[in-house]
């Protein structure tokens, strides 16, 4: 914890201060450190544990419970493939295959450039538009395989042409 800076940790006294009369406060706090800082380490589970008496224990069980929520950095551009059995039957494993081939990332990695992170989801409520794919918040409904090179290769020249 000693390398959290005074900024950060202040930060998230604040965020659990934010929700100290709720009586289930957890879920809110991680969702606002999530959102935040993008992940929640270990060290900030400590930071929360400490402030707000939750166990560390039961904070990394919902921290690793739902995929919402990281352990480490994710990309800027978050990819989520819905392996749900509706999107399943459709070929969603087949889409999730071809983003992994082309960017070079397994489920659940990150790339090393730091731009995508390729997530495999559970059910995301959008069954009627199987396979469903989400990136950044944005669903891309009934995605085929053979859209999913000109969908990496655009969000490739959006970034370039950031730069
Ligand atoms: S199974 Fe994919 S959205 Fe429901």
């Amino acid at each position: 914890m000693a390398h959290l800076q005074a900024a950060a940790v202040k930060k998230i006294h604040e965020i659990c201060d934010r929700y100290a009369e709720e009586k289930t406060p957890l879920m809110m706090i991680l969702s606002d450190i999530q959102k935040e800082y993008g992940y929640i380490p270990l060290e900030v589970q400590e930071l929360v544990s400490e402030r707000t008496g939750v166990s560390v224990a039961e904070i990394y069980g919902v921290v690793t419970f739902y995929s919402f929520f990281s352990l480490t950095p994710k990309g800027k551009y978050v990819i989520g493939v819905c392996l749900g059995t509706a999107c399943y039957v459709k070929g969603a494993q087949q889409v999730l295959d071809k983003f992994s081939e082309i960017i070079g990332i397994k489920a659940g990695e990150t790339s090393k450039d730091g731009l995508f992170t390729l997530d495999a989801l559970r059910c995301i409520g959008a069954c009627g538009i199987a396979p469903a794919v989400t990136i950044n918040g944005k669903v891309y409904p009934k995605l085929t395989v053979d859209a999913v090179p000109k969908i990496v290769a655009e969000y490739k020249a959006m970034e370039a042409n950031n730069q």
